[in-house]
């Protein structure tokens, strides 16, 4: 029912937007080539969804076709020509017509995040005014056209997550103001061009997660302004190796070059005075950690395990102050841990999960320091695997400080999507905007660490206050990559009005947004509502079909929505409500409550299933008591699954916030040695958790404990502090 009043409010906007549409100017004609090159392309498209109907008028620029944005009237003939299209996730199919080569005068053209096929004609080698070319997340195959090296004025080539192949040609050395190369998850194949370093304005290369083969080219080291490097999940030759001058390209703020096959020494890195991520983690580098110069101050990132890595840590690794993940297991190094390792500044900060991982190697001491952060911070220590300095068999001391097994959710960065509160004062019946936005290439791993600069980040770059950006959620996603829901919020109780509702629009859909070198290269993945929009706006007197259509599907709607309510409302008074009609009306609720909290993974149990599963909370079934309330043992699925189920007292009850963040943080934990967390229940003014069952050792302890998750320590393994505030 919501669903259908959110669409009734969709289809009403929609009609007022038509309502109140702009007029193109009168007398003004387009320029009859780019009309035909847009009909052209209009009969090799498929527009399912009807999102183009507004493309039957005769002239895209006075017809106010949508997504088409037109240059002023030009010349004696007051002819204007195509400048934009935008066609960004409109749920297009279909193929890139040759003729759209023929549109003079495009700046932009975006078709991202639709599903269209086939090749990119080579005719867009003639669009020499595009700036810029945004084809990412489609289905697009065949080659990259060497026609495109022609796009002198290119500053923008985004490919990404399609299937086209083929080499990258030499010939795009003549795209001479191109900044961003993004073209990951593709099948690209060949070698990186080596042309590429003579790129005066490249900034990104963005090429993991395709079949590149052939050698890295040292000549990339001299691309005056390269900020980003990443090639992972690549095949190069089998005696590929890091080229040194890669190691002296100062501007380079990330390196990685995860999975590629690559052997070698790792080159002297000390010239990368700016690098805050450098991956080299699943090759085959043998060698030193080069220790010549300092390590770049400020990484925050260094992952270099599964490789066979030899000799000692260096000291500068030590005293990198900004570090919030050290990743060198599965290697072999050896000596002793340095004395300064874990005394950066990060570690010790009390917020998000950082990570020091150093298992299995041939390491042979440990400094006191690291087992202080491991009892007393945020940052976790793994420790196992190497020799006289982890005995699981014997307690925990400074002598045996950590012995834990391979703790997987954090030794990579991804997690579930994450709700954030929603301040409480955001203006209620505000409409916001909410945006999809993704950080293609981040130089953070830990985002507690970042989230407050990201909202100051973004806030000035959109030229909004602090309090009208507010993150919404947020997941770690393969690459690593960011995505996360933005809301936009307007001043007061109004909407955005038009010209700044296109403001905005044009700030992520033009990247007008600065790049952040902490941050690095975004994507936009939508914009919702969609409807003010100029480019919606259909200027002919009268309604359009699709207004029309509007209109019948709005009322149709209405109609629907208001019947449900009033069965809701019937139904509501009846005593007798059929069980899953109710637990339906609960969830409602609970989610009208609160709006920002689903965690995913988890199951939200109702009172009644979990009083059935323990007989009414039945003192049979009772198996711990803590402060926190009293653990009784479930069963679930007629018996099949047993759970232990820790039910909150009335005095322990935690606000709704603390509740779901635990809930969140416990969903996260996934592992063998770990009591995995079920479910929980938030009904009917309980609190309850549900685990799985682990039967003997010491479960009724353990879960007596607010904010701690356990593991067997039968078998050494220590308490890990997952929910620390
Ligand atoms: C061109 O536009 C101007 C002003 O908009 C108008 O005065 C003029 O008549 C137009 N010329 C043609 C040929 O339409
Ligand atoms: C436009 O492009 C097509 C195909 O690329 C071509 O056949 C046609 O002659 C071009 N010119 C005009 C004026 O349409
Ligand atoms: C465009 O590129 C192609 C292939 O790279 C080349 O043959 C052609 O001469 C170029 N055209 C112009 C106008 O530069
Ligand atoms: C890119 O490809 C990798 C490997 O196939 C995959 O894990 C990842 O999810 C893809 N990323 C995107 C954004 O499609
Ligand atoms: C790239 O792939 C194509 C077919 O997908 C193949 O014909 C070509 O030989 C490959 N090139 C290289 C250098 O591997
Ligand atoms: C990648 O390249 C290898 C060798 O050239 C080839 O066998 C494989 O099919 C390619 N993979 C894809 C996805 O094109
Ligand atoms: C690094 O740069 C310095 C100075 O520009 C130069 O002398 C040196 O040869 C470079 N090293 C490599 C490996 O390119
Ligand atoms: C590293 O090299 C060994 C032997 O040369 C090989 O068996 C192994 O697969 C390689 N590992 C990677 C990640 O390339
Ligand atoms: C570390 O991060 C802080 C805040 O992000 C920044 O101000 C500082 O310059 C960084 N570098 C070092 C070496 O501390
Ligand atoms: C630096 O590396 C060399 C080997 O290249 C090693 O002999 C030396 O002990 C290392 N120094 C430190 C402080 O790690
Ligand atoms: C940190 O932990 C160590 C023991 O591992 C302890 O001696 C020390 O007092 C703790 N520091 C603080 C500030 O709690
Ligand atoms: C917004 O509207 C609410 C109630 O409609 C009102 O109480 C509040 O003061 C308004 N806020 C602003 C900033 O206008």
């Amino acid at each position: 029912m919501a669903g259908a009043m959110a669409s009734f409010w969709r289809n009403a906007l929609v009609v007022l937007t038509l309502l109140f549409a702009l007029s193109a100017p009168a007398g003004a004609v387009t320029n009859p080539t780019d009309t035909l090159a847009l009909q052209a392309f209009y009969k090799t498209l498929e527009d399912p969804s009807g999102n183009l109907n507004s493309w039957t008028g005769s002239d895209p620029c006075k017809n106010a076709w949508r997504g088409v944005v037109c240059t002023e009237p030009q010349g004696l003939g007051n002819v204007t020509f195509v400048q934009e299209l935008r066609l960004f996730n409109l749920n297009l199919g279909g193929t890139l017509a040759p003729e759209l080569g023929n549109l003079s005068k495009l700046l932009y053209f975006d078709v991202m995040w639709n599903h269209m096929t086939g090749s990119i004609p080579s005719t867009f080698g003639k669009l020499t005014s595009m700036y810029l070319l945004l084809l990412n997340g489609n289905r697009f195959t065949g080659i990259l056209p060497p026609e495109l090296g022609n796009l002198s004025g290119l500053n923008r080539i985004q490919i990404d997550q399609n299937q086209i192949s083929g080499p990258v040609p030499p010939e795009f050395v003549g795209l001479t103001s191109i900044q961003h190369l993004h073209m990951n998850n593709n099948t690209l194949n060949g070698s990186l061009p080596k042309e590429l370093g003579s790129l005066p304005n490249l900034v990104h290369i963005l090429l993991d997660n395709n079949n590149l083969s052939g050698y890295l080219p040292p000549e990339i080291g001299n691309a005056p302004q390269l900020l980003i490097i990443q090639l992972d999940n690549n095949k190069f030759a089998p005696d590929a190796t890091i080229p040194s001058s890669w190691g002296n390209r100062s501007t380079l703020l990330k390196l990685s070059l995860r999975n590629c096959g690559l052997v070698g020494n790792i080159p002297d890195i000390g010239g990368l005075t700016q690098l805050e991520v450098l991956d080299l983690s699943n090759n085959n580098l043998t060698g030193t950690i080069p220790n010549k110069t300092a390590f770049p101050v400020e990484l925050t990132y260094l992952d270099l395990s599964n490789n066979q890595l030899t000799g000692q840590i260096p000291d500068s690794i030590g005293n990198l102050q900004n570090m919030s993940m050290l990743l060198l297991r599965n290697n072999q190094l050896s000596g002793p841990v340095p004395a300064n390792l874990g005394a950066g500044a990060t570690w010790h900060v009390q917020t998000g999960q950082k990570l020091i991982d150093l298992q299995n190697n041939q390491l042979t001491s440990f400094n006191e320091s690291l087992a202080a952060l491991e009892s007393n911070s945020t940052t976790h220590v793994r420790f196992s695997g190497n020799p006289a300095i982890c005995n699981p068999n014997t307690a925990l001391t400074s002598q045996n400080p950590v012995c834990v097994p391979n703790y997987d959710v954090l030794a990579n960065p991804y997690d579930d999507n994450v709700p954030v509160e929603i301040p409480p004062n955001t203006c209620q019946t505000c409409k916001y905007i909410t945006v999809g936005y993704r950080l293609k290439s981040p130089g953070f791993t830990v985002f507690d660490l970042y989230n407050q600069q990201f909202l100051a980040y973004l806030s000035s770059g959109l030229n909004l206050s602090q309090s009208q950006v507010v993150l919404q959620d947020y997941m770690w996603q393969q690459g690593p990559r960011l995505k996360m829901t933005i809301r936009l919020y307007p001043v007061g109780n109004n909407t955005f009005n038009q010209s700044e509702f296109d403001r905005l629009y044009n700030s992520f859909s033009a990247w007008k947004i600065p790049d952040s070198p902490v941050f690095g290269p975004y994507e936009l993945i939508s914009f919702d509502p969609r409807s003010l929009s100029a480019y919606e706006t259909n200027s002919k007197g009268g309604l359009a079909k699709g207004a029309i259509a509007g209109i019948v599907i709005g009322a149709a709607v209405f109609t629907m929505a208001v019947t449900a309510l009033l069965l809701f409302l019937f139904y509501r008074r009846r005593q007798n409500l059929p069980p899953a009609l109710r637990a339906q009306i609960e969830r409602l609720n609970r989610a009208k409550r609160n709006p920002a909290l689903k965690v995913a993974g988890v199951k939200a149990f109702t009172f009644e299933e979990l009083a059935q599963a323990t007989d009414n909370f039945s003192d049979e079934k009772q198996i711990g008591q803590g402060g926190y309330g009293k653990v009784y043992l479930g069963n679930l699925m007629d018996g099949k699954k047993q759970v232990a189920i820790k039910r909150a007292e009335q005095g322990s009850l935690q606000g709704a916030h603390e509740f779901y963040t635990e809930i969140e943080l416990l969903s996260r934990v996934h592992h063998r040695n770990l009591v995995m967390l079920e479910g929980y229940c938030d009904d009917e003014g309980e609190q309850m958790l549900v685990y799985e069952y682990m039967p003997g050792g010491t479960l009724r302890d353990h879960l007596s404990s607010k904010y701690y998750v356990l593991s067997k320590s039968s078998l050494g393994f220590r308490l890990t502090q997952c929910a620390r505030k």
